[in-house]
């Protein structure tokens, strides 16, 4: 069971990281693409990888959490970085969070350009939360 979970942690892992990154690097795009091209194809894009982003999301915090309660010694194990790295996981969990808020809100005709600078800068700290929280699990468990 235990190991089942671990497949399905860095699965997870790698599908979140992998989304992260792709649309960090696409937004580097910004200055490059007119706006009103921009826009529409963030948006676009934001959809389609909407639903995968949110199961890897919650499988990575559902497997980690079965992780623990399967083999209960490990908080103790991971020490004060396993601690560390639960902080930043809550950090990419709310960052998320206001991606997908700012996303919704674009796809509305809340104030596009705003709330997609919004969710482009909410995806970066997901994305920097995400490689901090993995180096400090490597830390806690390597
Ligand atoms: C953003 C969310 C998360 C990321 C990026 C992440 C990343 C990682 C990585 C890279 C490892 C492998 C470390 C190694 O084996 O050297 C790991 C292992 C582990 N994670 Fe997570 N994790 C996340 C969420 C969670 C949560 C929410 C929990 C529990 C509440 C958790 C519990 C564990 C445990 C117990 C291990 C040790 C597995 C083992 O080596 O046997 N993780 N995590």
């Amino acid at each position: 069971m235990y190991d089942i979970l671990l497949m399905i942690h860095f699965l997870s892992l790698g599908a979140g990281l992998g989304i992260s990154l792709t649309m960090f690097v696409l937004g580097l795009q910004a200055g490059k693409i007119p706006p009103a091209e921009f826009g529409p194809m963030m948006g676009r894009i934001g959809l389609a990888m909407k639903n995968v982003a949110i199961a890897g999301i919650a499988l990575l915090v559902l497997s980690g959490i079965g992780l623990v309660l399967v083999e209960r010694s490990m908080v103790e194990q991971g020490g004060s970085f396993f601690h560390a790295k639960l902080v930043f996981v809550a950090g990419v969990v709310i960052a998320f969070t206001v991606v997908q808020v700012n996303q919704a809100r674009a796809r509305r005709g809340e104030n596009p350009p705003g709330a997609g600078r919004r969710a482009m800068i909410a995806g970066r700290f997901a994305l920097a939360s995400a490689v901090i929280a993995t180096i400090l699990a490597v830390m806690a468990f390597g």
